[in-house]
This record gives structure tokens, C-alpha cells and sequence, in this order.
């Protein structure tokens, strides 16, 4: 369904741009229809730069993202809409996706500016639909400024404006690393949810190997701007091949190992 072939990323950074970082490098992946892909990670790998490639937010030094037979990485004007309407992003804090001066309701109403035109109360139905989707009161949350949330229901509203874009594809960049563990396991549901009755593919990014492993049905693990393994949750975990996949799996909490750290 979407495939990303050969990409590179070159950030040239400091005065007379003398400094070369390789945030990406020649990286392929494809995700599949329906599909819950984790890209794992420690901080600096390049999951965002490759996931803000994907999302057509930044443009790659080289190779392309093919989706639907077309390289979205040439995308403009009205197919460059289209595009944005059926891969669609999460974002680790949903708090800079916002407008902060816009309420719920113009925020969730701007995702109707990417459809084909539709009724008013067609759109005030999607609307509501998509709040009760994520547990959400539509009017308790509807007048307020995304300041007025917590940061669990901020990241619901974004959830809930994928709901009426009905995307094909969403690209999650670490969705969860701010919440706690209860509200975690609810938004993380309402991604499989969002899988269950679509038939949306995700990409979930995170650094956890633990989450990955629970939530996916394919994991990537991505190490200095390379994907060094690629695999199937269980096999990943418990046959890991690569030394950086071994050192993340040191790091899942195990219910019955005692931290002896002190
Ligand atoms: N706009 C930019 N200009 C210059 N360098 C950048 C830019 N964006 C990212 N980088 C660099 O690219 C590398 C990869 O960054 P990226 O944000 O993709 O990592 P990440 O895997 O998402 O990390 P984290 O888990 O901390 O979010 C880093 O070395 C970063 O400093
Ligand atoms: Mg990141």
C-alpha cells in the first residue's frame, strides 16, 4: 500500500553548513493494508525525520514514497490534499499540532477542508460519531482550546480527527510517550480500533520494544538512520539478530526481575 524505497535524509547544519547529519539513510520499508507496523528506536535514530518524510512534511535528499502507484514526495496542490487526507499524522505531543487559539470544533472541522465537499450535518454527525469514538463528551469538549484538556483527551481529539478522515494510513510518532500507563493502553486501543473498523494500516513509532512487541504485527528496528532488522513481534523478541535489538530488550521491564540497580 505504501512503500518507501531508498531514502535518504541529509540535514546540513552550522555555519556555511558545514555539518552533515545522516538522519536517514537509504532506507526501505512497505506497509501493508490493515497493517500495524512499530518502528523502534533509541532517541536520534531518525524515526521522525523518516515518518515527517512519509507524512510529505519534509522532503528527502534522495529516493521516493510511493503510494497508490504515485511518489507523493512530487505531490502538490489538490493531489498533495488528497494525499494528506488518506495518511494522516499522530503526533508525540498533539499539543503542537493544534492551533492553540482554535476550539475543538474548529480543529476537528479543519480536517473537512482535505474532503470532497459534504453537508453541514453530515459533518456535525462525523464529528459527534468520532468524539464518542475516543470517549469523549462531544459537548463537554467541543468549545474548548486544546489548554483546556489533559493531555490524554488532547491526544484523543487527534485521534478522533483521523476518525473522520478515515485514513488509509496513520503515522503515529510516539503517540503515547507523554501519557501515563492507564490512559496509554486506552489510546492505544483506539488505534487497533481505528484498524478494526477502517481496515487502516499504522505506523507506530516508539521506543519501547516491549510496546512494539505488543501492539504490532510487524516490528522494524531503526539504529543511526538505518532499519538494522525487520520481523515478525515474536521472532524480533525472542530471536533477536541484531546486537542493537538485544540491548532494547534489555530494557523491557520483566515482571519478575527485581531492579538491582541500587
Ligand atoms: N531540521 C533538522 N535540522 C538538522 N538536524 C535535524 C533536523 N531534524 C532532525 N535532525 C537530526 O536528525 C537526527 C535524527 O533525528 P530524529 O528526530 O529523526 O530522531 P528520532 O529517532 O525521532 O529521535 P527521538 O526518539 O528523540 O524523537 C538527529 O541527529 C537530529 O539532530
Ligand atoms: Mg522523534
Amino acid at each position: 500500500m505504501l512503500e518507501v524505497r531508498n531514502v535518504s535524509k541529509v540535514f546540513t547544519v552550522g555555519l556555511f553548513s558545514r555539518h552533515r547529519i545522516e538522519a536517514v539513510k537509504n532506507v526501505s520499508m512497505s506497509v501493508r493494508k490493515g497493517e500495524i507496523v512499530s518502528l523502534v528506536g533509541e532517541s536520534g535514530s531518525g524515526k521522525t525525520t523518516l515518518c515527517r518524510i512519509i507524512l510529505r512534511l519534509l522532503e528527502p535528499t534522495s529516493g521516493s514514497v510511493i503510494y497508490d502507484s504515485v511518489d507523493v514526495t512530487k505531490l502538490k496542490g489538490k493531489k498533495l490534499k488528497w494525499y494528506w487526507s488518506r495518511v494522516h499524522g499522530v503526533f508525540q505531543d498533539p499539543y503542537a499540532a493544534f492551533h492553540p487559539f482554535y476550539r475543538v470544533e474548529r480543529i476537528l472541522y479543519q480536517g473537512f477542508n482535505l474532503l470532497p465537499r459534504l453537508d453541514e450535518g453530515e459533518k456535525k454527525r462525523r464529528v459527534y460519531e468520532a468524539l464518542k469514538s475516543v470517549g469523549l463528551k462531544p459537548e463537554e469538549v467541543l468549545g474548548k482550546y486544546p489548554h483546556e484538556l489533559s493531555g490524554g483527551m488532547r491526544q484523543r481529539v487527534a485521534i478522533a480527527r483521523c476518525f473522520i478522515l478515515n485514513p488509509e494510513l496513520i503515522v503515529a510518532d510516539e503517540p503515547v510517550s507523554m501519557l501515563d500507563a492507564s490512559t496509554r493502553i486506552g489510546i492505544i486501543k483506539l488505534f487497533s480500533d481505528l484498524r478494526d473498523r477502517f481496515d487502516s494500516s499504522v505506523i507506530f513509532v516508539t521506543h519501547d520494544l516491549g510496546l512494539a512487541y505488543v501492539v504490532s504485527d510487524r516490528v522494524l528496528i531503526m539504529y543511526k538512520g538505518v532499519i538494522v532488522e525487520e520481523g515478525d513481534p515474536v521472532e524480533v523478541m525472542e530471536r533477536p539478530s541484531h546486537m542493537y535489538t538485544r540491548r532494547l530488550r534489555e530494557d523491557v521491564p520483566l515482571l519478575y526481575r527485581k531492579w538491582e540497580g541500587f
